[in-house]
């Protein structure tokens, strides 16, 4: 498992705001220095660059990429050219051709950054991250995905914090996705939103997308367990085991829907019915049909659950 190192939001809000039309350099963290340069303008800015105070006496060659570059660029400090799109990642050696001693990644990141090519959209309303908890507990997941075109995007940099506290995230083993864990969570009134930023590039081209929101606003209870039938007609389910307890409290609200066989629980015709129960009487007079049932926090009126069924097919019952 990646562990990803999150830095402290030490945001200056008020500060952010870009001038535009300005070409501005900052260090987004160790070794990386991000070039915003205004959208739809050709750009053209020198960079500074040094391998590090501890070979300031030392014979200093750079590469990019790599590559030796031609002219040698040479010294300790030393300023490079960078236009357009170009960025890339320049290492420093002992000798023209010696020891790598360190390294400047240089990126660039459009401003504004609105016209992102790397994640794909998973909804307007939704935006390029989707993230989910199972409970109030203060464990929450964020999945997204690349663009196939961009399908070499690596993540740089993940920046999760609510209200000037960061919150720990690990990076799944896939790299797409990350499970945080704000600690500070359970029980509160939720006053400020839980923000993360993600930091991915392709080649050089760095993007920075965010998302905040409210935990109450993605807990998702999960697919309902243990679904059954009795006597025929009553159909029986439990709380999710990682929904909170007691449920007194952390009541779910059910949706119960009888849709004609052969139709699936999201598209299909049917009749609907709301519960607070854990069962439902079924009253058709068809003996084939598909048993649908799904929770949301009654509390809330948060996300729907995933649907959980049985299809009946006259005697036969499969859940
Ligand atoms: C390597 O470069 C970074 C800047 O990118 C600098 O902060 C660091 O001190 C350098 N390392 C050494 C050993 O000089
Ligand atoms: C840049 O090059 C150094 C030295 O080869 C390497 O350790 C580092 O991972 C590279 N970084 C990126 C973003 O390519
Ligand atoms: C991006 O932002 C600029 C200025 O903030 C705006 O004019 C433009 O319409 C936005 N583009 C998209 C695709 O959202």
């Amino acid at each position: 498992m990646h562990v990803l190192l999150l830095m402290v939001l030490h945001a200056a809000l008020c500060c952010a705001s870009s001038e535009s039309n300005k070409e501005s350099i900052e260090t987004l963290m160790d070794h990386v220095l991000v070039l915003r340069v205004p959208y739809g303008v050709s750009s053209s800015v020198y960079v500074s660059l040094t391998c590090g105070e501890a070979y300031q006496n030392q014979p200093v060659f750079w590469k990019k990429n790599g590559m030796e570059l031609s002219p040698a660029l040479e010294g300790n400090q030393v300023r490079v050219l960078v236009e357009e799109m170009d960025g890339g990642n320049y290492t420093c050696h002992l000798g023209p051709h010696g020891e790598y001693l360190n390294h400047t990644v240089i990126l660039i990141q459009l401003d504004p950054d609105n016209r992102t090519v790397i994640l794909e959209e998973k909804s307007p309303e939704e935006g390029h991250i989707h993230c989910s908890a199972p409970n109030y507990k203060g464990l929450f997941h964020c999945t997204w995905t690349k663009t196939q075109s961009r399908s070499n995007a690596a993540v740089l940099l993940v920046k999760a914090e609510r209200f000037m506290e960061e919150i720990p995230c690990e990076l799944d083993a896939d790299r797409s996705g990350i499970h945080c864990r704000d600690v500070n969570c359970p029980y509160k009134e939720e006053q400020h939103r839980i923000s993360i930023t993600v930091y991915i590039h392709s080649n050089s081209r760095l993007e920075a997308y965010t998302k905040a929101f409210y935990l109450r606003d993605i807990v998702i209870p999960a697919k309902l367990p243990n679904l059954h039938i009795s006597d025929g007609k009553v159909f029986s389910w439990s709380y999710p085991d990682s929904w909170e307890k007691p449920c007194t409290y952390f009541g779910l609200q059910f949706q119960v829907k009888v849709v004609p066989n052969g139709h699936s629980c999201n598209s299909g015709p049917g009749i609907v019915h709301m519960t607070d129960e854990t069962k439902y009487e079924v009253n058709v007079k068809t003996r084939s049909y598909v048993f649908c049932v799904r929770a949301q926090d009654k509390y809330t009126s948060g996300p729907w659950s995933h649907w959980s069924q049985c299809i009946v097919n006259k005697k036969h019952v499969t859940c």
